[in-house]
């Protein structure tokens, strides 16, 4: 399940791993605690060689239940600071830079490779995982996007996610490693309209098809 910002990814693919039983690996949820971790150690993050040097220390520990994903980096809980507007603003920076790419890429490929999965991300279609049985690519119109995310965040206005989220969306989808785009055989589902459970239905009726 691949997409830009609050298209739907981990709510959609949490409610279909949920449904079919299988498990859950959120992705996105990697590359920002590589990125809280970086902050953590002070690691300037603007410079793509001092990020590359260090991207091997932290030992990141995804879970993979649908009912609540847990993610540990030397064993602490960062569930909570990875969300934290400081992890989200520098997120695409480090996540451009091609080693933490390689990294995270083998860690996701181990934990794919252990059987039936439901993984979001974006890039699992066209690199991490080509083979998937089912691609879907998850879109919603910006203003769409942005007013499901600034529901979630107390005091945020649907304005300024929009203008964050662009920031982001061009920043994931113009860097030179994988970056954000729809995977060959990939079925591209607009979720704009659509409720929640709507997009869910629709997953699981590709899945089945
Ligand atoms: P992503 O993982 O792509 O960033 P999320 O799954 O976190 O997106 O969705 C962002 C927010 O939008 C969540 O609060 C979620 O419940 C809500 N949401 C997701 N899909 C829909 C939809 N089709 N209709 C309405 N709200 C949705
Ligand atoms: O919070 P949101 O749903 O918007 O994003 P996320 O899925 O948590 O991903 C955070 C960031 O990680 C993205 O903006 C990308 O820069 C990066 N990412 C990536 O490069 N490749 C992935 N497979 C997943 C996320």
């Amino acid at each position: 399940m691949d997409g830009p910002s609050g298209s739907g990814k981990s709510s959609v693919s949490r409610g279909a791993a949920r449904a079919l039983g299988l498990r859950y690996l959120d992705t996105g949820a990697m590359y920002r605690a590589m990125t809280w971790w970086m902050l953590q150690q002070g690691v300037d993050l603007a410079d793509p060689a001092a990020v590359a040097a260090r991207c091997g220390e932290p030992a990141i520990v995804s879970g993979t239940d649908p009912d609540g994903p847990a993610i540990h980096v030397d064993g602490v809980d960062v569930a909570g600071p990875i969300r934290e507007s400081d992890v989200t603003g520098a997120v695409s920076a480090v996540a451009a830079v091609p080693e933490v790419r390689a990294r995270l890429v083998a860690l996701q490929r181990e934990i794919i490779g252990a059987g039936d999965i439901v993984v979001e991300g974006r890039d699992i279609g066209s690199v991490v995982w080509p083979d998937a049985a089912v691609k879907i690519y998850l879109t919603a119109s910006p203003e769409a996007r942005a007013r499901r995310r600034s529901a979630e965040v107390a005091g945020s206005t649907v304005e300024a996610q929009q203008e964050a989220m662009a920031r982001r969306d061009t920043l994931d989808s113009t860097r030179k490693t994988d970056p954000l785009s729809m995977a060959a055989g990939a079925i591209e589902l607009d979720t704009t309209a659509l409720t929640l459970d709507e997009v869910i239905a629709e997953v699981l009726r590709l899945v089945k098809e």
